[in-house]
């Protein structure tokens, strides 16, 4: 608090303004001068209001640059997810409902998992997601569902009974296990920290016929890719394909992995969705190369030992780092799609496989990365497989699989510019790791996943008690189920029930109180902004529908309130 201060001198009066400030540490007050006001008391006076209103009106802009400062900084902290393990993840996902192990009261079995409710959706989700984005919605793709065990040869033509091998390396130190390829071998067997216990090949096997003696050996697919190959020509005529087309599939693949690891990062049974894109041989591109910028890593700089470099996929191609426009055309594709559904593309990048890590069928393969917390590893691998497939199951069945081309009135084997393959798992953590935020000021996870994504699309919760409220409230989760996943929740307090929902992912909240009956009308409450807006229950279907697709912004979907 600030006044004013007559001092005597001799015979002259001379003003100050003076403050008494409490010290906190020691809760003294403390007198300050603040400023000499002259001889006059009038003038003194004057003076003493123009400083003390400077004074505040400094103190309140300081005071406001604070609150804009600390309000930025909370934006800036939440516009990042929080920084989770692996571990950590699977706890959480097992916590909610997503992913158990498999068989777990029998201590489970490694590389296997069972998806819980919520896993379930997010994962269907995801596929119906990737499904509409690379099937329905474009003119040149069609999708098919293989079967998980086929006749062997299919595996024997893509080389996979020769060449699909795994070594398995133990760190004798730490009694570690884990899997390398073929061509990393050598640099173990001479490192005498490391044994190499030999060769493996992933696929499991199996008979099929029980009488043991008719029975022949078989495999669980370990990729879904074989099967569009073996059925190609059959989709092409059946489905009056033209080149460059593509062919889908989406499925269980199976991998004995040596060392299943980071949660459902590398598993047994996983699921895969995959495309085969056929082209002529040297066919152009005609689609355009969406604009995306992404830290690109070179075999070249992997050589070189020199950091991947941060650039737009379209001047890559041009400056001929990636080496065909097709590549660029589904690298960036790829990337879009992500990033459409809410991850964050500056945890990807993409690696140029070396020339000894290239698959037996590939001549040159771009890896989609992601910063997982175990670092940098394969997201999606996008191979350019030539006609190899074709020309092995040409071969090993004696079938001709050339097809009639138009252009040139001659019989040609399509290639394989790019197979574009996705393990929906994979996509399923990055999802979880880029949605994943703890909210310090409601103290719960805050599942920010893309409505698109999210297990349910909305909770309804009457909040005030009675039939009449249980009535309306069950009215609306009828009339919302006919289209989407929603939960009804009548229990536990309304902070709890918001609180349960924003950890399962739930976007939008719809509670029924008071003046629903009288106004026919209910609140819905966004997830991530805590914003509410009143809308009619009428309209309910059709604002959210748009809500989920991100056609409309929340605050512009209903009457704001706070
Ligand atoms: N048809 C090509 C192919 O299968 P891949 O690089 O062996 O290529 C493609 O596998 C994708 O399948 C990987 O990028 C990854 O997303 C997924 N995937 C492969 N092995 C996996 C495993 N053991 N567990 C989970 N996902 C796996």
């Amino acid at each position: 608090m600030a006044f004013i201060v007559k001092k005597k001198i001799h015979d002259n009066e001379y003003y100050y303004l003076n403050e008494n400030k409490r010290i906190p540490e020691t809760g003294k007050v403390k007198t300050k001068t603040i400023a000499y006001l002259g001889k006059n008391r009038k003038d003194a006076e004057k003076k003493a209001k123009e400083i003390l209103e400077k004074k505040i009106s400094s103190e309140n802009t300081k005071k406001e640059i604070k609150e804009e400062k600390k309000a930025n900084a909370v934006e800036i902290q939440d516009a990042q997810p929080t920084k989770i393990s692996i571990e950590e993840l699977a706890a959480f996902c097992k916590r909610k409902g997503f992913v158990y192990q498999s068989g777990e009261i029998y201590g489970g079995l490694s590389g296997f998992w069972d998806f819980g409710p919520l896993g379930t959706e997010l994962k269907n989700n995801i596929k119906k997601q990737w499904w509409k984005f690379h099937v329905s919605q474009r003119e040149d793709t069609v999708g098919i569902d293989g079967a998980i065990i086929t006749n062997p040869k299919v595996w024997e033509a893509s080389g996979h009974t020769e060449s699909f091998i795994d070594v398995a390396v133990v760190n004798k130190k730490t009694k570690e296990k884990f899997k390398v390829d073929k061509f990393e071998a050598e640099k173990y067997k001479n490192n005498p920290q490391f044994e190499v216990k030999g060769e493996f090949n992933p696929m499991f096997t199996t008979t099929v016929g029980p009488i043991v003696s008719d029975s022949i050996k078989a495999y669980l697919r370990p990729e879904t890719a074989q099967l569009i190959f073996a059925n190609f020509k059959t989709v092409y005529e059946n489905s009056r394909l033209k080149l460059p087309c593509g062919i889908a599939q989406v499925g269980k693949s199976f991998r004995n992995e040596i060392a299943p690891r980071d949660f459902l990062f590398r598993s047994r049974e996983f699921e895969q969705m995959e495309i085969e894109y056929f082209i002529k041989k040297g066919m152009k591109c005609p689609y355009k190369i969406p604009d995306e910028e992404i830290l690109v890593f070179s075999a070249e700089s992997q050589e070189k030992n020199t950091e991947p470099i941060k650039m737009k996929i379209l001047d890559a191609l041009k400056k001929e780092i990636i080496k065909k426009d097709w590549h660029a055309y589904w690298l960036a594709t790829e990337i879009k799609w992500f990033k459409e559904l809410g991850a964050n593309s500056e945890n990807f990048r993409i690696r140029q496989h070396m020339k000894n890590e290239l698959s037996h069928y590939s001549t040159d393969t771009w890896d989609l990365e992601f910063n997982f917390p175990f670092g940098w590893r394969e997201l999606e691998g996008i191979a350019d497989r030539g006609n190899f497939d074709l020309t092995q199951h040409e071969k090993i069945s004696g079938k001709d699989l050339k097809i009639f081309d138009e252009e040139s009135k001659e019989r040609i084997l399509p290639e394989v510019i790019c197979e574009p393959s996705l393990g929906v798992e994979r996509a399923f953590l990055v999802f979880m790791f880029d949605s994943y935020f703890f909210d310090k000021e409601r103290q719960n996870v805050l599942l920010k996943l893309h409505p698109k994504l999210s297990p349910i699309k909305a909770a309804v919760f009457p909040i005030v008690k009675g039939d009449k409220f249980e009535k309306i409230s069950e009215e609306v989760v009828e009339q919302l189920r006919k289209n989407w996943n929603i939960l009804y929740d009548k229990s536990g307090s309304i902070g709890r029930r918001y609180a349960r929902n924003d950890e399962m992912g739930t976007p939008f909240c719809i509670t029924i109180d008071g003046d629903s009956l009288k106004g026919k009308d209910v609140t819905i409450r966004d997830r991530d902004t805590k914003k509410q807006i009143r809308v009619k229950i009428s309209e309910l279907n059709d604002i959210l529908s748009k809500l989920i697709e991100k056609e409309i912004k929340f605050e512009k979907a209903g009457k704001l309130f706070s």
